[in-house]
């Protein structure tokens, strides 16, 4: 199998997107690897470390590995959004495809001094394992939103300069980037976010040479999705809309069936409410 570098960089010249998804269960697991196997695409399964404590660390590398073994297709695992370095060397150690050390919270320098150490300790382990850095903060939940989170801000000034983000590159030796370029995490009640700013992907992809990753996909318009993708983003995450869709099939299926008891039957319509959805963005993001 090819590594998930490969994987990028075919994406990249391909203009199209490799899908990260966020999963909490094991049916997130089947969900968004059936989706993928389905449509023959590469596709990363990503953990926050509140997901990755609820599946347990080991046990996620083992399944996803496992599954990936069964179905014989690329399915990646990501460390998503990882805090400090004792976690990140949890998930290197691990042994998980790419990690992100989000520093998007700190002030400048701390940011750079955490990523610089990430990427030492994650090639010195791995020297196939992706470190993806956080420039520009755009929140930390994937929930629904009554109103953009607080210190998040829209507006191109506040937005990641190409300026910054080439000497972040420079500076920390990370493999991809996730700016501030409009985008938030979580999505509005209303399921409409704010538009992309696309001139500012294309500025900071030329800036810093590397594939940018775009966060927080939820809510955001196909029409932006495909000229983010045009313009240098080579992997787009999504996790509130699949939490929606969990929750909205296992809702309906326990109104409609109260007497029914057994999971795996309770489950088989939340599992595939959410490879529904991945398969939908999937096509989008692959131009299928
Ligand atoms: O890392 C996870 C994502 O950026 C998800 O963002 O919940 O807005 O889709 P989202
Ligand atoms: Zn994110």
């Amino acid at each position: 199998m090819k590594t998930l570098h490969e994987y990028v960089i075919e994406a990249e010249a391909k203009k199209v997107a490799i899908g990260h998804f966020n999963i909490s269960n094991m049916e997130g697991a089947w969900a968004v690897s059936r989706a993928a196997k389905n449509l023959n695409v590469p596709v990363i399964i990503g953990v926050s470390e509140g997901e990755r404590d609820f599946l347990g660390v080991a046990q996620t590398r083992a399944i996803v590995s496992s599954i990936q073994k069964e179905l014989d297709h690329p399915i990646f695992l990501n460390a998503d959004h990882t805090y400090s370095l004792d976690r990140v060397k949890e998930a290197v150690d691990a042994g998980f495809d790419s990690v992100i050390i989000d520093g998007a919270k700190l002030n400048a320098e701390e940011n750079l001094k955490i990523t610089k150490e990430a990427v030492q300790y994650a090639k010195s382990k791995n020297i196939n394992i992706l470190v993806e850095g956080e420039l520009g903060y755009i929140g930390q939940s994937s929930k629904i939103l009554d109103a953009i989170p607080e210190g998040v801000f829209t507006d191109v000034d506040s937005l990641t300069s190409a300026q910054n983000a080439a000497e972040f590159v420079k500076e920390t030796g990370i493999d991809m980037l996730a700016p501030a370029v409009g985008n938030i995490h979580g999505m509005l009640k209303g399921g409409v976010d704010p538009n992309l700013n696309i001139k500012r992907i294309a500025e900071i992809r030329a800036a810093t040479g590397i594939p940018l990753v775009l966060h927080g996909g939820s809510g955001n318009s196909a029409e932006d999705f495909v000229q983010a993708i045009e313009m240098g983003i080579a992997i787009v995450h999504i996790n509130t809309e699949l939490r929606v869709a969990f929750r909205d099939a296992l809702k309906k299926e326990l109104q409609d069936n109260p007497d029914e008891v057994a999971p795996y039957k309770i489950m088989k319509s939340p599992l595939l409410a959410m490879q529904k959805l991945v398969e939908d963005k999937l096509k989008l993001f692959n131009k299928l």
